[in-house]
């Protein structure tokens, strides 16, 4: 039976990278690990370790993405909470006949090769959960 191993990374939804490293990078003083554009998501990303988990920060590169609007609606804020599984197919067949709302019925495969799915915060309490295998 698939497991949560832990907390993967908590992400945010920010409208200007800079001044969001004035708070999450200099002030706080979280490494930043990987400032990188993600052309198939119209997005540039940074990662911030904090021990074993790590902060996310997602900006929009272009108007008509799904986190361009995403922005537009709810402004900058908390955008996902992502748990690591250590088997995402078995997860999403065990979550759908619980009757869990999923938003990728299939896991999709990012750029690095690692497999993730998110869930609907209509069956999560209103967070958008992202699902990861390393
Ligand atoms: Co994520």
């Amino acid at each position: 039976m698939s497991k949560i191993k832990q907390i993967s990374h908590v992400a945010v939804v920010v409208n200007d990278m800079d001044k969001s490293l004035l708070f999450w990078r200099d002030a706080l003083g979280l490494e930043m690990t990987e400032l990188r554009d993600v052309p198939a998501e119209k997005s540039t990303i940074a990662f911030l370790p904090a021990g074993q988990a790590e902060v996310e920060l997602v900006r929009p590169t272009s108007d008509d993405s799904g986190i361009a609007k995403y922005l537009a609606k709810r402004g900058p804020g908390m955008h996902h909470i992502c748990l690591e599984v250590d088997d995402i197919e078995d997860m999403l067949v065990r979550l759908k006949g619980k009757g869990v709302r999923l938003i990728n019925e299939e896991t999709r495969i990012a750029a690095n090769g690692k497999k993730y799915a998110f869930v609907h915060p209509e069956s999560t309490g209103g967070v958008l959960v992202e699902l990861y295998q390393a």
